[in-house]
């Protein structure tokens, strides 16, 4: 598309740097998080990150203006924030613009990035946001978390972080769950150990017999198991690419909507699938819906 800013004749360099940044967002926002230069440029790293989280917002959004329809305020609960990119973003774009009581919190275990979290924020006057130096499974039973929360996000939240926010998630009655796993070794870990047992029982072990297979697969596999497990605690759950996304091979995006009550078709197949990839000891961590504990069949 033609850059709309080349008819105030301005060099191309600053032309696309105002092309990006929408008109409501802060520049000082963006020089704290390097994406502008001191003087207000752009350089081709910062480009492409901005462009990415402008992508995953522009999936989120949506999400935001639903629940607006239900005119209460928001609380959503970032894990695994790092720098907090996306919060920041998302403060910036949506919270900052709707003056009520919504809320924006970031759980990170690194302390010198909540700290620098923190003091951007009250530097910005963004005070709706709060950043704890808590890890996503400490978080789920925190006092300073309230008891419901709307959306959980999850971006690239290392190995079993994405798997509690699930947890968080379903602790917390979310009605929205966007997620950007990061590698999981845990499932990957679980089909070595019991390689040889399967070999004898199951011709499915080829498809992690070999260790690069069993990385893969094990990626592909505990991605499956968490949207089996959303989709049996009522989720509706949909998968997609974060098109766009290219620094990083870990880019499939889950966003799941709660619909309904416990699904016992998910949660059977959830179980199936456990025993046929033995992977049973598991079965705590992609655990079921209270009320079909006992009731679906092992
Ligand atoms: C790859 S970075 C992603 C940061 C950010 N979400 C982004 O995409 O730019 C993962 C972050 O998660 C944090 N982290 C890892 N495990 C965690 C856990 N169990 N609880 C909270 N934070 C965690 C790390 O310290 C790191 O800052």
């Amino acid at each position: 598309m033609a850059n709309p800013l080349s008819v105030f004749g301005l060099d191309e360099e600053t032309e696309n740097t105002m092309y990006e940044v929408k008109p409501e967002q802060s520049v000082e926002l963006l020089k704290a998080l390097h994406i502008l230069t001191r003087d207000g440029k752009m350089n081709q790293d910062s480009r492409r990150k901005l462009k990415q989280i402008y992508h995953l917002f522009n999936f989120i959004e949506p999400l935001l203006k639903t629940l607006q329809q239900d005119e209460r305020p928001i609380s959503l609960v970032d894990h695994g924030a790092g720098k907090s990119y996306l919060g920041f973003i998302l403060y910036d774009l949506f919270f900052k613009l709707h003056e009520d009581a919504s809320f924006l919190y970031g759980i990170e275990t690194r302390e010198e990035l909540v700290e620098k979290s923190t003091q951007l924020a009250a530097q910005l006057g963004f005070g709706r946001m709060r950043f704890l130096n808590l890890s996503v499974a400490d978080s789920i039973r925190s006092a300073l978390l309230p008891p419901q929360v709307d959306v959980v996000t999850a971006l690239h939240a290392c190995n079993t972080a994405t798997d509690d926010a699930i947890h968080f998630a379903l602790q917390k009655q979310a009605r929205f769950v966007v997620l950007v796993p990061c590698c999981q070794a845990e499932v990957a870990a679980e089909l070595k150990k019991n390689k040889s047992r399967m070999l004898h029982e199951s011709v499915l072990v080829e498809l992690w017999r070999h260790p690069i297979h069993s990385r893969e697969f094990g990626s592909h596999a505990t991605n499956v198991l968490r949207c089996l497990q959303l989709e049996a605690h009522g989720y509706q759950v949909t998968v997609t690419e974060l098109v766009g996304w290219e620094h990083s091979m870990k880019n499939e995006l889950i966003i799941a909507e709660k619909k309904g009550q416990a699904n016992r078709r998910a949660a059977e197949r959830l179980t199936q699938l456990l025993q046929m990839l033995g992977l049973e000891a598991l079965s705590l961590r992609f655990f079921l819906p209270d009320q079909l504990q006992t009731s679906v069949s092992k």
